[in-house]
């Protein structure tokens, strides 16, 4: 285990991922859990994050200098390096200079940290104080322009740091550096495998669960609830029950996935819920974004808890009077969501807060969540490893609601339809192109309240536009319109218009988020 001690920059988390990159794992911890607290967790090494203020500011995040003198490697980064330089006798420099962005640094000494990374490269920097001296021991590696002293090393007592963030992309070499340290500084063993970590997962939530718990868990076609779901099947066996909601709603071939391909993949118990008409009956008319997510959401929960109530009454639990039995919910939490909200280990009990599905009201669900260490890409090269379907295993992130906030205007069998085609034109054709994995998502939305004049073969036309917006993101909260090449573009429109009698126009969103967001509704 490496500890990541996060002093509020937005780098914890990827200095978390690159660790685990390196086969290492790595939690997030905040930096004001006591030094104490965080040596009795046993970590083979610590890191400290880079942070957004100087070490001079007098609200300055801090860490007590024990951490440095415990016998455990600690590495700095940023701001986290400067801590270590100020906290060991070094001297911090107010020198008003600052650095950012790209900046070329030049190796004096390479040392064990910097070994055959070339002498001079180009690192990612954000910072206005600088280390002009080294703390006692130490060996000074690497300098800028503006810092004379840019990395250093002390070997004995397993100490070291640079002042640029090696964990970006933008800094060349960066996760060489940070292996270095991991493997050659602190001697972490390479552990974290996937295949280490799915018999790891499967091995604790076999405990959990014990011989004779039973567990659900719903499945909506994408990859966190069928990777949480094959975990728990293979700990489990057929005490798990998946449920999958068919609402009409999913693209072309997306329910076919979960209830053929996944079944056969896992061979986990399922109960299709095919609600399709009730969807239909309940959006007809209805043409406001909101209202439309509302009527899916509370639809949804009523279907999934019909067919909950009538599983768990098949297995026993539901009639129980006395209340007291517990059954397991499977859920996909990942650990950016457990992170970002507050953290805290091991799992917590929700009460159920079912009633439209005829659930007994003391019927209490513990959550059972198999992912809640890992991250998004984790969880795919898990998924993988299980052998589940790589369509569902590389979906890109599909909205809860689905086809239904991507017509603009009523949502109808025909429309679906319609939009449904040209969808799943344009998935094959960026399949086809190879840039499945190069873009976040790519929604196709259909403008069904919208007509427009066009002329095909000899005829006329008076059909519905649809929009394409492929779009790159890290994480869906800011997002860059795709720059798609144009051949491909015009494969999409050509084939979409030829194909899909009644869309006559094929237009490209070229918005950011923001101002657009990613979704039409
Ligand atoms: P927006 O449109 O807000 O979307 O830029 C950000 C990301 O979230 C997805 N999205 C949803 N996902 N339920 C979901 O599970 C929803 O109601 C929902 N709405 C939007 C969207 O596809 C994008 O990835």
């Amino acid at each position: 285990l490496v500890l990541v001690v996060d002093f509020g920059a937005q780098y914890a988390q990827l200095i978390a991922r690159r660790v685990r990159e390196a086969r290492v794992y790595s939690e997030i911890v905040p930096h004001t859990m006591p030094v104490a607290e965080m040596l009795a967790r046993q970590p083979k090494a610590i890191i400290l994050s880079g942070g957004p203020s100087s070490v001079y500011a007098d609200d300055a995040p801090g860490i007590d200098d024990t951490v440095f003198a415990a016998g455990v490697p600690v590495f700095g980064m940023c701001y986290g390096f400067q801590l270590m330089a100020r906290g060991l006798g070094g001297e911090v420099a107010h020198t008003g200079a600052r650095e950012y962005g790209r900046t070329p640094v030049r190796i004096a000494e390479a040392g064990t940290l910097l070994a055959g990374v070339p002498v001079e490269h180009k690192v990612w920097m954000s910072h206005g104080d600088s280390v002009a001296q080294a703390p006692e021991g130490f060996t000074v590696l690497a300098s800028t322009d503006v810092t004379p002293v840019a990395a250093f090393e002390d070997l004995d007592r397993r100490l070291a740091g640079v002042q640029w963030h090696p964990e970006v992309l933008h800094s060349e070499h960066g996760q060489q550096v940070l292996e270095h340290f991991l493997h050659h500084i602190a001697g972490c063993r390479q552990t974290w495998t996937m295949l280490n970590i799915a018999e790891e997962q499967i091995e604790r939530i076999r405990e959990q669960i014990g011989d004779e718990g039973r567990a659900i868990c719903g499945l909506s076609g994408g990859v966190d609830s069928a990777v949480a779901a094959a975990i728990v099947q293979r700990a489990i066996g057929d005490r798990l029950d998946c449920v999958f909601v068919d609402h009409g709603l999913l693209r072309k071939g997306e329910a076919e996935q979960v209830e053929r391909d996944f079944v056969a993949a896992t061979g986990v118990k399922l109960h299709v819920v095919d609600a399709q008409q009730q969807f239909l009956d309940a959006l007809a008319g209805v043409t406001d974004p909101e209202e439309k997510r509302k009527i899916i959401g509370r639809e949804f929960i009523r279907s999934f808890e019909g067919a909950e109530a009538a599983v768990l009454r098949a297995a026993g639990l539901g009639d129980d009077t006395d209340g007291g039995k517990v059954a397991f919910l499977v859920q996909g939490t990942l650990y950016p969501d457990v992170v970002e909200s507050g953290g805290g280990a091991g799992t917590s009990n929700i009460k159920s807060h079912h009633n439209v599905g005829g659930l007994p009201d003391d019927l209490e669900f513990e959550l059972v969540e198999p992912l809640r260490t890992l991250f998004k890409d984790e969880v795919r090269l898990v998924g993988e490893q299980l052998g589940l379907p790589a369509e569902i295993v590389w979906r890109q992130p599909f909205p809860g609601p689905g086809l239904g906030i991507r017509i603009i205007g009523e949502v109808t069998a025909d429309r679906l339809e319609i939009l449904r085609e040209a969808d799943a034109i344009a998935r094959e054709e960026l399949t086809r192109a190879g840039l499945d994995r190069d873009i976040w998502q790519m929604p196709v939305v259909l403008l069904a309240d919208v007509r427009s004049v066009g002329v095909q073969g000899d005829g006329r036309t008076y059909g519905h536009p649809v929009v394409i917006r492929p779009v790159t993101s890290e994480d869906a909260m800011t997002a860059d319109w795709a720059r798609l090449p144009y051949d491909v573009l015009e494969r999409i429109s050509t084939r979409i218009t030829n194909e899909v009698a009644e869309v006559n126009r094929v237009t490209l969103d070229v918005t950011s988020k923001p101002p657009g967001t990613i979704e039409w509704e």
